[in-house]
């Protein structure tokens, strides 16, 4: 098992500034170190470098379309290359409109996905049902095959074309849902554990019936996308988009522990990480940690506690 890392410091598909600096917080706090201490190889394809457009005026109410297709279209390139390395790709954001091109790009390079989307948000508003114009709350619009006739053709997407299946999607951990993102979710029959779910269920239940369903019609490469506020505020306040009533962090950890034990997580998607957002330093630090443990849980870090294959008695 191997990780390769890019960072994207990307924010234009929301409007708060320091999304951008995730990618390097993540990493200051350990986080390649860490991996390579459980035993896991580690590449670092380092940070992309995006497009400054200066003519990037609104799309059908949307914001800054041109720069999150330019950006989306280098990081999936981006993240095809990982993937023919053969690693794991870890994707550090950035906003959440790069589950674009991290998705496409992973699609592109292994086939048929099974997605995993843990996140407070749908993030699957159209460009003509969302009411705020930030692409963030739209990636899933993009990808998903069944809404092709209802997204309207955008300047910088030709590139790309929708590459999920609404029934190869999971959600996890929804609590602040617009109506028409409601609607689509039921009128597409997605697999949705919103919170009331997790609550119902517990997570390990809930952890449970999602790889049964996502491995029900065979074992595809799985796409974790997880966004750091399906977390509960009081454990990763420092995010753009923060909704009460979030996933604890025993539960946020045990989906990473439980998908990784599946053998079958191909990509991650850590984003929306934004230290500006955080009030104080112990703010920011508590969300960037939780960022880290998470990715420690994808790559094999148990709580039980963990040794290296090789390890001897002295
Ligand atoms: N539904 C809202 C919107 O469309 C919020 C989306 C928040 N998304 C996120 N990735 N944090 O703008
Ligand atoms: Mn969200
Ligand atoms: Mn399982
Ligand atoms: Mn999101």
């Amino acid at each position: 098992r191997s990780a390769g890392i890019i960072g994207a410091p990307f924010s234009k598909g929301q409007h708060r500034g320091g999304v951008e600096t995730g990618p390097d917080r993540i990493r200051a706090a350990g986080l390649l170190q860490r991996l390579q201490q459980q035993g896991c190889a580690v590449k670092d394809y380092g940070n992309l470098a995006f497009e400054d457009l200066t003519d990037d005026e609104p799309v059908r109410g949307s914001n800054r379309v041109r720069a999150v297709g330019s950006a989306n279209q280098r990081l999936s390139e981006a993240v095809q290359a990982v993937k023919k390395d053969g690693h794991t790709a870890v994707m550090l954001g950035g906003d959440h409109s790069l589950a674009i091109g991290s998705i496409h790009g992973h699609s592109a390079a292994v086939g048929q996905l099974s997605v995993l989307w843990v996140d407070a948000h749908a993030d699957v508003n159209t460009p003509l049902t969302s009411y705020t114009g930030n692409l963030h709350g739209q990636p899933l619009s993009y990808l998903l095959r069944e809404l092709r006739p209802k997204v309207p053709a955008l300047p910088n997407f030709s590139w790309m074309q929708p590459c999920v299946s609404a029934r190869d999607l999971v959600y996890i951990g929804l609590r602040d849902v617009d109506p028409a993102e409601h609607y689509i979710l039921k009128l597409l029959g997605v697999k949705v554990f919103s919170m009331s779910e997790v609550d119902q269920l517990g997570v390990a239940r809930v952890m449970e019936e999602t790889c049964d369903y996502l491995c029900s019609r065979g074992k595809k490469p799985i796409h974790l996308s997880y966004d750091i506020d399906a977390i509960d505020p009081s454990v990763t306040p420092a995010t753009g988009t923060p909704v009460v009533g979030g996933l604890t962090y025993r539960e946020g950890l045990y989906i990473t522990e439980h998908l990784c034990q599946t053998g079958l997580l191909s990509a991650v998607d850590l984003v929306e990480v934004n230290p500006l957002r955080g009030r104080t330093e112990e703010e920011v630090r508590s969300t960037v940690s939780t960022a880290v443990d998470l990715l420690l849980g994808c790559f094999g870090r148990v709580r039980e506690g963990n040794h290296p294959l090789d390890y001897h008695l002295p």
